[in-house]
């Protein structure tokens, strides 16, 4: 989903906090050539081992797919797709199908698909229903259902306007969010798969479905409600945009824009504390906000259930309303797909901000476990959580119990990246760094108030707002960690840094952009190669651009057969291929959303360049057709994200969100799915998972 919220804290942008040891002026006057090995300077790469080097050549073996506008999902010539699942699908054998008509009740979407699909991850399931890594012919997808993308897919005649919004319009909104849990199984002729539908594995986890909070905030004053008068328990995940697998075979779903869903009563800063004020402003839930859901205006119904998404002082004390509402979301959720009736759990040692996902480390036995993760909003931050427990490969199939044991203790830190492509991870402890209720940007009271208000412990230690972060990926070859930075429209010529470079216009039609309008991914290789290291070197893997802009724009050559824009989902296959997913509004003149393979190098095999803005930064080798490839393109107006693969890389499945977003009932813009297979279709858009297959049945893309 599209997110121009900004960071409004007044915390600095690098360059104004850290000594630059190689200032920009320095650079343009001097002329000098500003080497891979002066960027890196501070950090060694020799010692950091492990690398492509030895190994087969992995090659991208497919025709690329031309730039369109289709209301189709196309894919590379001896390959096939077909649909596994799309909203209002029943996953019971009970249901009726999905009708077109928005008939559905709000009931039946407690087992029916939900809508915005999103980031997913695909589990092998045994002959003895457990988790079994390798298995490719059965598993389980857990697929992120983001938010309610149109009203038009889901109620009768789009959302009835009014202040008051219909109670029944409402539960199916809070059912349509959350998470889709199906069993899927190949067909006896081949290597696509289908869903199973009714298997006892098919789950839906809603924005109303009950779920634990566990490490530090657990029990916290932060987190009490007339829900959970004692702070552990909550209702509901949503907003649930990328994701997260763990290495003992658990599913981590990621809230992200949850300051969409909750509303604040105008005077409620006279009721709290100056902390209070200060962190619900922060967080962006300034007083007198009225959600965009309006979840909370109902008046007919259980009042409880509407009630719980207003986050304002209205009772006695924090047991007797929702003035804590907002607290419970913005999370790392863990759910066991192989436990169907088990509780999903709030991990709150991985910090509270807008979580686009949760991407594990290498993980390597005796070490700790390393989880990355990036805040999507403008100019955030980059996080990880490094676990006190070290990795022990018998925990795989533990379940929540393994999750209880690496995630609910550990340190999480912030990063910032310095002029000279090194990086340093600042530990995010109460007490450390500041931390305290001496802290000059908040009063911290302990750690559940740090990890509750990351956002503002990041800002007081001065870590690097990015051009907002979204997927993270790390490379199975060698550790590398790639996240992509999607744009950024409030990136000015004045704030920009080494690692946000670009500040440009690009010329629309009438409508200029400006600012990081197409984005870029940057990476980092930890010191040592050790995921928990404190120190890292980082570069930028690759730069967005149109094919046709200025070389100063279009930084890594990019040509027709790889140019994009808004580089956004982000995933390794096994072999060490990267997978990039696009969401634009910048280049869908020409092309709809796509998504692109690639072979990407390491930390520091480019070099120096200077983006539009003057400013100088360490990018990684030029692309080319032979590196980066465009594998499939999206229908009209949707997103592509979310992506998984069968350990044995024969079936791919590929999320489609929001087809059509720009259209509306009365006037659609697209078709699809249904516009798949018949191109006179009307039906009604609807997000959707693709299962795309080679023909002949053979591994994807190589
Ligand atoms: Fe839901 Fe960060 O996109
Ligand atoms: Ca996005
Ligand atoms: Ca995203």
């Amino acid at each position: 989903m599209s997110n121009e919220i900004d960071n409004p804290s007044a915390n600095t942008h690098i360059q104004e906090v850290i000594a630059t040891r190689l200032s920009r002026r320095g650079v343009l006057k001097g002329g000098v050539a500003v080497t891979a090995s002066t960027l890196l300077g501070g950090v060694s790469l020799s010692a950091c081992g492990g690398s492509n080097d030895g190994k087969a050549a992995l090659a991208l073996n497919f025709d690329a797919v031309a730039k369109n506008k289709l209301d189709l999902v196309t894919v590379p010539a001896g390959y096939q797709t077909r649909i596994l699942h799309a909203l209002g699908d029943p996953l019971s054998l009970t249901d009726a199908a999905w009708a077109n008509d928005g008939s559905e009740t709000a009931e039946s979407y407690e087992r029916r698909v939900g809508d915005g699909h999103d980031g997913m991850h695909y589990f092998g399931l045994s002959e003895t229903d457990s988790y079994s890594a390798n298995r490719s012919d059965r598993g389980l997808l857990c697929v992120n259902n983001e938010y309610v993308v149109r009203p038009y897919g889901l109620h009768a005649s789009g959302r009835t306007s009014g202040a008051a919004r219909v109670a029944a319009e409402v539960d199916k909104e809070v059912n349509a969010h959350g998470v889709t849990v199906c069993e899927v199984k190949r067909d006896a002729s081949g290597s696509a798969m289908s869903m199973v539908r009714g298997s006892k594995f098919n789950r839906r986890i809603t924005s109303a479905t009950p779920m634990d909070f566990a490490g530090p905030v657990r029990g916290s004053n932060l987190v009490k409600t007339k829900y959970s008068p004692d702070g552990t328990t909550t209702r509901g995940t949503n907003n649930n945009c990328a994701n997260g697998y763990t290495p003992w075979g658990t599913y981590l779903t990621c809230e992200e824009n949850f300051t969409n869903v909750i509303s604040r009563a105008a005077g409620d800063n006279a009721l709290r504390s100056a902390a209070e004020v200060t962190a619900l402003n922060r967080y962006r839930l300034a007083q007198g906000t009225k959600s965009s859901y309006l979840w909370d205006t109902p008046v007919t119904g259980n009042a409880d259930d509407y009630a719980r998404w207003t986050a304002s002082v209205t009772g006695a004390s924090a047991a007797d309303d929702y003035r804590n509402a907002f607290n419970t979301f913005g999370w790392v959720v863990e759910i066991d797909p192989f436990n169907p009736s088990s509780k999903p759990v709030k991990r709150s040692a991985l910090g509270r901000f807008a979580h686009e996902g949760a991407w594990p480390c290498n993980p390597v036995a005796g070490k700790p476990l390393v989880f990355y993760m990036g805040d999507d909003s403008q100019n955030e931050y980059i996080y990880k959580f490094v676990s006190k427990a070290n990795w022990d490969t018998a925990d795989i199939g533990r379940g929540l119990a393994a999750g209880a044991k690496y995630m609910d203790e550990g340190t999480l830190y912030v990063a910032k990246f310095n002029t000279d492509g090194s990086g340093t991870w600042v530990e995010l402890t109460f007490g450390k760094n500041g931390l305290s209720a001496a802290n000059a940007t908040y009063p911290f009271a302990d750690q559940a108030d740090v990890l509750t208000h990351a956002r503002l412990a990041a800002d007081s230690v001065g870590a690097t707002k990015m051009d907002r972060p979204e997927w993270g990926a790390v490379n199975p070859t060698n550790g590398e960690v790639y996240m992509t930075l999607t744009n950024n429209s409030s990136r000015t010529a004045a704030n920009t840094d080494t690692a946000n470079p670009r500040y440009y216009e690009d010329l629309k039609g009438a409508t200029t952009q400006k600012g990081n309008v197409h984005g870029h991914i940057i990476r980092w290789r930890e010191a040592g190669s050790d995921a928990a290291a404190v120190t890292f070197a980082w570069d930028i893997y690759l730069f967005g651009a149109e094919a046709t802009a200025a070389a100063n724009v279009n930084l890594s050559k990019l040509t027709d057969v790889n140019d994009f824009s808004s580089p956004d989902g982000l995933w390794f296959d096994k072999n060490g291929m990267l997978w990039i997913q696009t969401d634009d509004g910048a280049y869908t003149d020409v092309t709809n959303c796509m998504m692109l393979a690639a072979i990407p190098g390491k930390v520091g095999d480019g070099g120096a360049v200077t983006a539009a803005s003057g400013m100088p930064t360490l990018k990684g080798a030029d692309a080319s057709a032979a590196t980066v490839r465009r594998f499939l393109v999206g229908p009209k107006d949707c997103e592509i994200t979310g992506l998984a693969m069968t350990p044995d890389r024969k079936t791919l499945f590929v999320n489609v969100q929001h087809p059509g977003e720009l259209g509306s009932l009365a006037t659609p813009t697209s078709a699809w799915p249904a516009s798949q297979s018949d191109a006179a279709s009307t039906k009604r858009p609807r997000s959707a998972t693709v299962v795309v297959t080679r023909t002949d049945g053979g591994e994807i893309a190589v």
